[in-house]
């Protein structure tokens, strides 16, 4: 069985921790090269801004959601999976 693998920028905000995945679907610009209170953004390709607690859109000219993940911390180490 092959496994899928996406990359997934975590980041902390104030007291929580973010998941989302890594690159935009619009044409995959980075979005861990540019994050602020509360929003990521893949600054250097289309600035497309994104929520960090839910991936909804802020700001095109993306058009759809960016994936976001549960996380947790289990023994000092933080854990991502895929949102039910
Ligand atoms: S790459 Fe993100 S909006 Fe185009």
């Amino acid at each position: 069985m092959r496994q899928a693998t996406n990359d997934v920028m975590v980041y902390r905000a104030g007291g929580a921790l973010c998941a989302l995945a890594d690159h935009c679907m619009h044409a995959g610009g980075p979005l861990h090269d540019g994050q602020g209170r509360g929003w990521a953004s893949d600054l250097p390709v289309d600035a497309s801004t994104f929520n960090l607690a839910d991936g909804s859109l802020v700001r095109g000219p993306a058009t759809a959601p960016q994936p976001s993940y549960e996380t947790r911390v289990q023994d000092g180490k933080i854990e991502v999976r895929s949102r039910t």
